[in-house]
């Protein structure tokens, strides 16, 4: 595997393996990996010639105040996973290289409305901040396809709203949630967590089952009731829930009685580490 931090180096390797005929999958991630990340390398392989695989931590995706600075680095252990994985390229970019007149004069891609939403309600410039470094990073690295977690469920919908709206010639695809034996997601912010928080946080996947279970047999129409049932059984086992949504599985707008295909999207805080999972929901025709 070879490591690179110039994009002009690695947009060159790249395009040579282009012209040989060969099909390119890339994995953009913020490092720090762990089985979620590797299964999507995997999953690349397989559909794949060649992997690339980034390590940015993306400062234009991070609020202030958020976990910029204290965000997991751990390049070598990376990079050992990486290889053992099957992976060619990685890519490990300098901020100032990729951002070299600063955040304040960089041209962004936002996706309207999607980006609004949800967590893009909760860290406003969030979304505009992925789809900027997602956007430079296709450019970069010219992939025929490119795989993210369905865990981040509306940073997926948002990228495929930019790929289309953009004409990107780029197949994303979503892959499902890798999650610890007793039903975490896996996250690289799990590792915030203190060991009673890490007992307490499979409560958050086992509200999204309970609350998906609820929903055929109290139906729709039910939805808000539903939500705050959720928000406090969350708040009663020490979560700070910042939302618990059933939506429509596409436009990610609350879900109306007679939606068929839905998602439970959820986030809280527990002590130091946002949570994020969701939960889809098909209900019959
Ligand atoms: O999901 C992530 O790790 C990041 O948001 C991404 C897609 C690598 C962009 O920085």
């Amino acid at each position: 595997m070879q490591t690179l931090s110039d994009p002009h180096r690695l947009h060159q390797l790249v395009n040579q393996w282009r012209l040989a005929g060969e099909r390119v999958a890339f994995v953009p991630t913020m490092g720090n990996l762990h089985d979620g990340h590797i299964e999507l390398v995997h999953q690349a392989r397989a559909r794949a010639d060649r992997v690339v695989a980034s390590i940015f931590v993306n400062p234009m995706q991070f609020g202030a105040g958020e976990d910029l600075d204290a965000y997991p680095r751990t390049l070598d252990a990376d990079k050992t996973r990486l290889f053992d994985a099957g992976c060619d390229l990685l890519f490990t970019p300098e901020v100032s290289l990729l951002y070299p007149a600063g955040l304040g004069q960089q041209t962004y891609v936002e996706v309207p409305g999607l980006s609004d939403l949800h967590c893009g309600a909760s860290r406003p410039g969030h979304f505009r901040g992925v789809t900027t470094i997602v956007c430079k990073l296709f450019n970069l690295v010219q992939p025929d396809i490119a795989c993210f977690g369905q865990k981040d469920y509306q940073q997926l919908a948002v990228i495929r709203a930019m790929v289309r709206d953009l004409n990107m010639p780029v197949e994303v695809i979503g892959i499902p949630t890798v999650r610890e034996a007793d039903g975490l997601a896996m996250s690289s912010r799990n590792g915030y967590l203190t060991k009673s928080e890490r007992s307490l946080a499979p409560e958050l996947k086992r509200t999204l089952d309970i609350t998906a279970q609820a929903i055929p047999e109290l139906g729709l129409e039910q939805r808000a009731e539903l939500e705050q049932q959720a928000e406090q059984r969350l708040a009663d086992r020490g979560f700070e829930p910042d939302f618990f949504r059933i939506c429509q599985a596409h436009t990610l707008a609350p879900a109306q009685p007679g939606d068929t295909e839905l998602v439970i999207l959820a986030a809280a805080q527990l002590g130091r580490a946002r949570l994020i999972d969701n939960l889809q929901v098909d209900l019959p025709h």
